[in-house]
């Protein structure tokens, strides 16, 4: 940072004016009258759930992540449940999987009465640490579950060699990854299973919503029975064969996405390349801004991969600035940009400390990166008077609490 030798001007947070007046905020969803309309049509159709639009919807992700299948479900997590399921995870079985996430990733493990196992992370992507994730398989782990944190994409390759030797499926929490790359490759096909999100903040929305994309045809089948009861056909295949039959094969759930939302993800997705594209330029206006400066470390981005960018999450270094990261946050929420902290590492929650006995001190790169991180506002649909103002409040904020 330049730090300027004249007079610095009052941070809000000391009664100073704002950067901004209104709050702009770390995520939201863009929506235009395409989609608005398309949502109509479905209000007007005969079908606001089980009809067409699920399949039209199913078939398009699943050409755009270059899987062979994509099967929807009702939220992020419900999909990650999906995943849990298909991957038969059971009492007694392991998933090492990431600290530095948000507690949904785990939490899939635990609906199946498995064990997740936490892995370190490394500290350039705070990705799972293969070396790390070497050290936590045993004879029950079943399964990796890597997340693309912010939307760089994991060691996928390497994570892909581990589980295959362990004899466990790689399972790939691509919630904060559509639309990213890996070594040219669409995320959504190399994994065994890929799991995404729709909530409002990600790349596409339908509201809520999640998708679980896979080339393996048994895979799709068991995810397509278990978000749907565990019944073997749908409702409209029979109404369109005249049948009434049905046989639940399967404890499942609903699951379902909606043909409403469906309707809404396929008018999305035709503007997902857009919306990435936009992302990476805030991105790169922000790295060009916060690269090499003074007290903040900015997200880094290894050769093989091409970000989705979900999040753009900075690192201050506590040890240069007064008052440490809790300071420069509340200092620039004053400032009205609406920074948030991704994550809490999943550990560290009362519920996993209780269950597991987890005290703190146990992922020692997660848990510095925790005490570091300030996502700043990265959304599609932020102008470029937006991401100055971010810059501009940043290097206000971090001018007064720099020590050197
Ligand atoms: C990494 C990760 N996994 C899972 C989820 C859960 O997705 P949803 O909110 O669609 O249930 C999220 C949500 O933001 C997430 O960030």
């Amino acid at each position: 940072m330049s730090i300027s030798p004249t007079k610095l001007e009052a941070l809000a947070i000391d009664g100073g004016r704002p950067v901004r007046e209104k709050l702009l905020p770390y995520g939201r969803q863009s929506l235009d009258d395409n989609d608005i309309r398309a949502v109509v049509d479905v209000l007007k159709s005969d079908w606001l759930t089980t009809g067409p639009k699920v399949g039209e919807f199913e078939e398009a992700f699943a050409a755009r992540v270059n899987a062979k299948y994509a099967v929807s479900f009702s939220s992020g997590t419900a999909a990650l449940h999906g995943a849990a399921f298909a991957a038969q995870l059971g009492p007694g079985d392991e998933v090492v999987t990431t600290p530095l996430t948000f507690c949904a990733t785990a939490n899939c493990v635990l609906y199946q009465r498995a064990t997740p196992v936490f892995a370190d992370v490394c500290d350039d992507t705070l990705n799972l640490d293969p070396q790390e994730v070497r050290s936590k398989l045993s004879s029950r782990t079943k399964a990796i579950l890597a997340v693309d944190y912010a939307g760089h994409p994991a060691a996928l390759d390497e994570l892909r060699q581990i589980a295959e030797s362990a004899g466990a499926l790689l399972i790939e929490d691509a919630c904060h990854a559509l639309g990213a790359e890996y070594r040219g490759q669409s995320v959504g096909g190399i994994a065994d299973m890929t799991v995404f999100s729709f909530h409002p903040v990600k790349h596409l929305t339908t509201g809520e919503g999640g998708m679980v994309a896979t080339n393996d045809a048994k895979l799709a089948e068991t995810l397509r029975r278990f978000r749907n009861h565990g019944i073997s056909s749908e409702a409209r295949q029979r109404q369109q064969s005249g049948q009434w039959f049905y046989e639940m094969v399967l404890l499942g759930f609903n699951y379902r996405l909606t043909d409403i939302a469906c309707a809404l993800g396929i008018s999305q997705l035709e503007k997902l390349d857009d919306n990435l594209a936009r992302r990476r330029q805030i991105a790169a206006r922000y790295n060009s801004a916060f690269r090499g400066e003074e007290g903040v470390i900015a997200p880094r981005v290894r050769a093989e991969v091409n970000p989705a960018w979900h999040l753009y999450p900075i690192r201050v270094e506590s040890a240069k600035l007064r008052g440490g990261r809790s300071q420069i946050f509340r200092a620039l929420r004053a400032e009205n940009i609406g920074v948030n902290v991704h994550y809490i590492p999943v550990h560290l929650h009362p519920y996993y400390r209780d269950c597991f006995g987890y005290r703190g001190g146990e992922f020692p790169v997660a848990e510095r990166a925790y005490e570091q991180l300030i996502s700043l506002p990265m959304f599609h649909g932020m102008s470029d008077e937006d991401a100055e103002d971010v810059i501009k409040a940043v290097n206000k904020v971090l001018s007064h609490y720099y020590v050197g």
